[in-house]
């Protein structure tokens, strides 16, 4: 035997395991079973930043007018610092209200004086924002690289954005981005239809556009043998918001802007990044309509197109009979077992994951431990909430 003391585990870093995303072909066919999402909660950002458990900042779609500049008020943008990280505190805080308000009852008759408030978390495998699902779901068909934290908490998996300092973006660049916010500001009302004044809809043009307040939908949904819940900004309601206990996601809609589409190059690119991002974006949601504002290269609005949001694929498919550039069965199937794997790749126990896809080159997943101790991002008064 030899005397040689026993080997001390490392105390770093463990070693790096990869998901391979091909070949592609192997997440193609039938797509996994899916559950449609349906709103648990919602919550809206006021114009400080300062979050409200209530749908105050609920916004409701009336047709802009053709012709308007999106480019006009382009100075006076009130912009949302980007450079702070938000982590997942609003969405859990969300969560922690949820989880400690008894249900409000959707009719005057019902008693509802015994009833507690409702558990979501324990049957839940993953939480994360909607634009984390989107990027983890277009991954086999995109070479935007991707970063991402990830802890796990009582058998859940959280998501979180691991954030890079923002990249500064050129004055045409802050053009187009502040293009897309005028467009939901000109295609929005504050109150029903019904409820506003004929000069406030003729008026959209002079408000002064911000980023800061938000409107936020809650889901819960599952892809393959994952249960997850999805926080994710929603730009309005086609008509209203249901409270008799329809589910308010099929109300939704998602507005977009684009650059008018005048070449077959132009509807390659379109249908090969933009719409592949548009189907992801509101199908992880339930949101059944993108409206797409269209725009001159002079950034007039020129003309407006609703597309369901479950006929992109096939409209992509139609387009291309000879092979589409993305596959939303496959992109569902590899999200499904990505969502698998990981549950095996980020054990139960204190810690942070980096979660990497590097966009170009290795085509995987990797994942490898960053933290030993604690529980990363989640705020204490989440980790307490769940601990007790
Ligand atoms: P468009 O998507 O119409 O260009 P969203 O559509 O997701 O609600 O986002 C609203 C607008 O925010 C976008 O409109 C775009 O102008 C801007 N935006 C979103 N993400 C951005 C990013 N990463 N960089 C710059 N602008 C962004
Ligand atoms: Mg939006
Ligand atoms: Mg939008």
């Amino acid at each position: 035997m030899s005397s040689e003391p026993p080997m001390k585990r490392p105390r770093t870093i463990t070693s790096e395991l990869s998901f391979a995303l091909e070949p592609i072909a192997r997440w193609r066919g039938k797509p996994a079973p899916m559950r449609q999402p349906k709103e648990i909660a919602s919550f809206s950002y006021d114009d400080k930043r300062v979050q409200h458990h209530d749908d105050s900042g609920l916004k409701y779609y009336w047709p802009p007018a053709l012709g308007q500049h999106l480019g006009n008020g382009f100075k006076e943008l009130v912009k949302h610092d980007d450079s702070v990280d938000e982590h997942l505190d609003s969405l859990l805080a969300a969560l922690i209200h949820h989880e400690t308000t008894p249900p409000v009852p959707v009719s005057i008759e019902e008693d509802n004086t015994a009833a507690e408030p409702p558990k979501v978390l324990p049957a839940i495998d993953f939480v994360t924002w909607r634009g984390m699902a989107t990027k983890l779901l277009c991954t086999p068909f995109s070479s935007d690289p991707w970063s991402m934290n990830a802890v796990r908490l009582n058998d859940t998996i959280y998501i979180e954005e691991h954030k890079q300092p923002p990249r500064p973006m050129d004055e045409r660049g802050e053009l187009f981005s502040y293009m897309g916010y005028k467009f939901e500001a000109l295609s929005t009302l504050r109150r029903p239809f019904g409820e506003v004044e004929r000069k406030e809809i003729e008026e959209r043009d002079k408000e002064v556009v911000n980023n800061i307040e938000q409107y936020c939908s809650i889901v819960k949904t599952s892809i393959g043998g994952s249960r997850l819940v999805l926080g994710g900004e929603v730009d309005c309601v086609y008509d209203y918001k249901p409270e008799d206990g329809e589910n308010p996601s099929s109300h939704y809609c998602e507005l977009k802007t684009n650059k008018l589409i005048n070449t077959d190059r132009d509807r390659t690119s379109f249908e090969r990044y933009k719409l592949l991002k548009f189907w992801a974006q509101s199908f992880l949601l339930g949101v059944p309509k993108v409206i797409v504002g269209y725009r001159t290269n002079d950034g007039i609005l020129a003309h407006i197109e609703e597309l369901d949001t479950q006929k992109i694929p096939s409209m992509v498919k139609k387009n291309n009979p000879q092979g589409p550039p993305w596959d939303a069965s496959a992109a569902i199937n590899f999200m499904a077992g990505l969502l698998e794997w990981l549950k095996t790749a980020i054990p139960e126990g204190e810690g942070m994951w980096r979660m990497e896809y590097a966009g170009t080159g290795k085509r995987v997943v990797e994942v490898k431990r960053v933290e030993l101790g604690g529980y990363g991002f989640l705020t204490e008064e989440f980790v307490e909430h769940v601990m007790t």
